[in-house]
């Protein structure tokens, strides 16, 4: 992309954050986490430990930092970095309003600016995990993670962009773009529903790219919408949501002995 995506990433999440409020506050009240777009129950996919007392954790990307604030809860010490000082004012209140102590900073994902080593657990929900070019914040999350330290992110699954029209329609069943070579989707110009640009892989892309940086991946699992849902979201109709992956989390390992030559 030789477009400024940060920049405009930031400024379509500035201009929706308004739209974010609701979402973001119930979630904030949610008793268990729910993952995704189609709130999968926390047990079968299990993204943050149930135990984080002590942890130093980071949110990449945190939007309303309702994760920030699950992790929080389970006794984690929680940097939240997001690029949109709207998104961050409801993250803001909201920890205030729960009593939550999380450290928020806004910035990049892809640059912290945050000392080496400095986390035991990174996550990203919808975060950095889509709006950023996997190359740059999976080597700024490597970078920020102790040895031993664990990297779980959530985003689109690769077959939906497949699957996704390049006017920004409903996804179908067709094939609208090639697989071969996936890298982005700009949806910043589309008839419907604009927004920003964001970033996907094929699944060998993903893993050459683990292999490259030196993750090891403890778990891969695709997520489907529940049979309860009937209405459609983001652009997928959950019929096509319960019957094709519709997302993907990656769990993922820095190991304890780091590989000469890892990044
Ligand atoms: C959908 S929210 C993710 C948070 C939440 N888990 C959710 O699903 O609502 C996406 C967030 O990513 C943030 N974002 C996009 N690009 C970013 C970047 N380069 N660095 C940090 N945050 C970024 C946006 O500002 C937005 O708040």
């Amino acid at each position: 992309m030789n477009r400024d995506h940060v920049a405009i990433n930031r400024d379509v999440w500035d201009a929706d954050a308004k739209n974010w409020v609701a979402a973001g506050e119930r979630l904030w009240a949610s008793e268990n986490p729910v993952w995704g777009n189609w709130g999968v129950a926390d047990g079968s996919l299990d993204l943050i430990p149930s135990d984080m007392t002590d942890k130093d954790a980071i949110e990449l990307g945190c939007g309303t930092a309702y994760v920030s604030g699950w992790m929080a809860r389970r006794g984690a010490h929680v940097t939240a970095i997001d690029v949109s000082p709207n998104q961050l004012a409801t993250a803001r209140r909201l920890a205030t309003e729960h009593g939550a102590d999380i450290t928020f900073i806004e910035g990049n994902a892809e640059a912290t600016g945050l000392a080496d080593a400095s986390f035991d657990f990174a996550i990203s929900e919808y975060g950095a995990a889509i709006w950023c070019p996997p190359d740059k914040w999976l080597r700024e999350a490597w970078r920020l993670l102790r040895p031993g330290g664990k990297l779980v992110f959530l985003g689109n699954h690769p077959l939906l962009i497949l699957c996704s029209p390049t006017n920004g329609a409903p996804c179908d069943t067709a094939l609208h773009r090639p697989y071969i070579g996936m890298w982005g989707a700009d949806w910043t110009e589309v008839e419907f529903d604009p927004s920003g640009v964001c970033f996907n892989l094929t699944i060998s892309g993903w893993m050459d790219l683990f292999r490259d940086i030196g993750f090891t991946v403890v778990n891969y699992q695709e997520v489907f919408a529940p049979e309860s849902i009937t209405e459609m979201r983001a652009c997928v109709p959950a019929d096509w949501a319960k019957k094709y992956p519709v997302e993907q989390v990656w769990h993922l390992e820095k190991p304890e002995q780091v590989r000469v030559g890892s990044t």
